[in-house]
């Protein structure tokens, strides 16, 4: 199976802990599986992109400074993977592909300005022919609206991606709202019909489970 997987920063951010789970979980998988993973910037790049915006940069260098953190952070996780990963992360999903000859876990941040690690990850998916693609992310799944401002959200098992599309751009999951997936990345996964699993990577044995076809977290199709 050729497995993307997308590590939300917040999931890994300054955890030693996890970060040595994740690799351990990474290791086991790619004895079966063809592994990518997409690293994100988490609270460190939102730190160091308030910082640029402190001094008036404008969004796409914030944006440069954000795809920096993320490279910074899968350098991390290839550190913990040791020998089993390529040794630099790709920069753009093309270089990824053509990385993954020679049969190691490939681990890749951001490409460009203008959108996250979710959307570089569904791309990259869908130009590989992922049989999946994981979302891992800081909360169990997709609610109907922003759990964090509505008690009465409720958790879906299982959406399409035009349904999840329509939550993003309804007015509740709009500007600082706590979704798990943007825009673009829901755009891609909606056009690709790669199967999506959005699930809480807070949990790195989760991804295990959701490889294996359990039903965990949201099932986007
Ligand atoms: P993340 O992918 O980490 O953003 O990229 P996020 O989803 O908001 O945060 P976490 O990791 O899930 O907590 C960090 C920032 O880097 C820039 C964007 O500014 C993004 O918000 N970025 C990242 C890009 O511009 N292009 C990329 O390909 C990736």
């Amino acid at each position: 199976m050729i497995l993307v997987l997308s590590i939300g920063g917040s999931v890994i951010d300054h955890d030693r802990d996890r970060l040595t789970e994740y690799a351990r979980i990474l290791r086991d998988l790619r004895s079966d599986h063809t592994v990518f993973v997409v690293v994100g910037g988490g609270a460190t790049a939102r730190d160091y992109i308030g910082m640029a915006r402190a001094f008036d940069a404008d969004e796409a260098f914030c944006d440069s400074i954000g795809i920096a953190v993320t490279r910074l952070n899968a350098r991390l996780l290839i550190a913990a993977l040791g020998s089993a990963a390529y040794p630099v992360p790709p920069e753009t999903q093309e270089d990824a592909s053509v990385a993954a000859l020679f049969g190691r876990i490939v681990v890749m941040g951001g490409t460009i300005p203008g959108h996250t690690t979710d959307a570089v990850a569904a791309i990259l998916a869908e130009y590989v022919h992922a049989d999946i693609l994981i979302d891992a992310t800081s909360t169990d799944g997709i609610y109907t609206k922003d759990p964090k401002k509505h008690p009465d959200a409720v958790k879906l098992d299982e959406l399409s991606p035009a349904r999840l599309i329509e939550i993003i751009a309804s007015e509740r999951m709009g500007a600082g709202a706590n979704l798990p997936l943007d825009m673009l990345a829901a755009k891609i996964i909606e056009r690709s019909g790669i199967p999506t699993v959005v699930l809480d990577g807070r949990e790195p044995g989760q991804v295990v489970d959701a490889v294996n076809g359990k039903r965990i977290g949201t099932y986007l199709r």
